[in-house]
């Protein structure tokens, strides 16, 4: 079976490659490498000893994407390319809405063209917004407080649309937690461009000496110490979770899964946690609060397990030393 993945040579999309790959299947890649390296499809031979098709390529474009998928006889698609960051999509609303709902309508108008019906499609916890109750199900309320949240619900409600005008297609809609960690052989992990946004990338930079401190956003919330809660979850089980999926697209559906532990650490549980497997101290110092951010929120991962029998694996500790270990064999990321 051969899978096209789009975004395949990011972060998520790249461990994904991996274990699609790992469990047989061959892997076409179609990205633009706005937001990621051509050495990431070096490693993902290297790891699995098996080359991706790599067809570098924009997903807005139809006609392209109509000759990959007849190029290649795809027989799915697990859509990962699009635009992720918070602040950048306040500032630059359009560019997200090209990218994630043109994008989106480009594949689907191009799969849709070719006759392919199955799709697993990356979405994200931000959906839900606000928590109205903890942990979020899949029935929460969905009311995303960003312009990216925003771009990720409408595509979520097109993939309803076009379920609801054709029951013939197969469609996991994943909303993730919290990704982080790398793979554990530290060839491929997240390389972020400029300074992160995300704590994990940060607290990694500082341990390396990249960068000088880390500010914890707030101290005052409802929480256990007082710093932000989240549900991080490693890569690799994420990557896993794409792999039951599209194992799952037998039968017609069109249905959202949280992937998730269903736990929550503190930011100073993950720092102390840093601390300890990578044994640097790492800086910091506490700030106010990020403006639009949540105290705390976890996920309740019980449709995973019950529909896809998929539950996440690897600890906090695991997650924190793949995140180092591939800090140390690419000090300066891929380049
Ligand atoms: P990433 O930026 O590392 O990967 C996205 C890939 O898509 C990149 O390689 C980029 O070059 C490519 N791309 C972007 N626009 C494209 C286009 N128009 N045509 C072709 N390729 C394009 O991000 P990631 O962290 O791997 O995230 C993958 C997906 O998961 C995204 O859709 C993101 O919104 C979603 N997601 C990510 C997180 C997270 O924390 N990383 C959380 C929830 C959901
Ligand atoms: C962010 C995004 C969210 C996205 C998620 C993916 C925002 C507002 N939200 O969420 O849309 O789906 O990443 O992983 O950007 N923290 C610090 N100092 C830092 C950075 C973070 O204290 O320098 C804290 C945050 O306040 C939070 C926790 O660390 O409590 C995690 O932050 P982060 O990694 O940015 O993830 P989210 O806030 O969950």
């Amino acid at each position: 079976m051969k899978v096209l993945v789009t975004g395949g040579a990011g972060y998520i999309g790249s461990h994904t490659c991996v274990a699609l790959i790992e469990a047989g299947y061959d892997v076409v890649i179609v990205d633009n490498f706005d937001n990621s390296h051509h050495e990431v499809v070096n490693r993902i031979d290297r790891i699995t000893g098996r080359r991706p098709f790599n067809e570098p390529g924009d997903i807005r474009d139809r006609a392209f994407l109509e000759m990959v998928l007849e190029r290649h006889r795809c027989d799915a698609v697990i859509h990962f390319a699009g635009l992720k960051a918070v602040g950048e999509s306040a500032e630059k609303p359009l560019n997200y809405y090209d990218c994630n709902i043109l994008g989106s309508l480009r594949l689907l108008q191009a799969m849709r063209t070719v006759g392919l019906k199955k799709l697993v499609f990356s979405s994200t916890a931000t959906v839900y917004g606000t928590p109205i109750y903890l942990p979020y199900d899949e029935n929460h309320p969905l009311s995303p407080t960003s312009v990216y949240g925003r771009t990720k619900l409408l595509v979520e409600a097109m993939l309803k649309d076009l379920f609801d005008s054709d029951p013939t297609w197969c469609i996991s809609i994943l909303r993730y937690f919290n990704p982080v960690g790398a793979h554990e052989s530290g060839l491929i992990g997240e390389d972020p461009k400029g300074i992160p946004n995300n704590l994990m990338p940060l607290i990694s930079q500082v341990a390396s000496g990249r960068r000088q401190k880390l500010t914890i956003w707030g101290n005052d919330y409802a929480t256990p110490d007082g710093t932000g809660v989240r549900d991080y979850i490693h890569v690799s089980d994420l990557a896993e979770g794409h792999v039951k999926a599209l194992q799952k697209l037998e039968e017609p559906m069109c249905k959202p899964i949280n992937l998730g532990c269903g736990k929550g650490y503190s930011v100073l549980e993950v720092i102390n946690e840093f601390e300890h497997v990578s044994n640097r101290k790492i800086n910091y110092e506490v700030g106010p609060r990020r403006a639009g951010d949540i105290g705390e929120f976890f996920a309740n991962p019980a449709t995973a397990e019950t529909e896809l029998n998929w539950r996440a694996k690897r600890d906090l500790s695991t997650m924190c030393k793949d995140m180092w270990n591939f800090q140390v064999k690419n000090p300066d990321g891929y380049k």
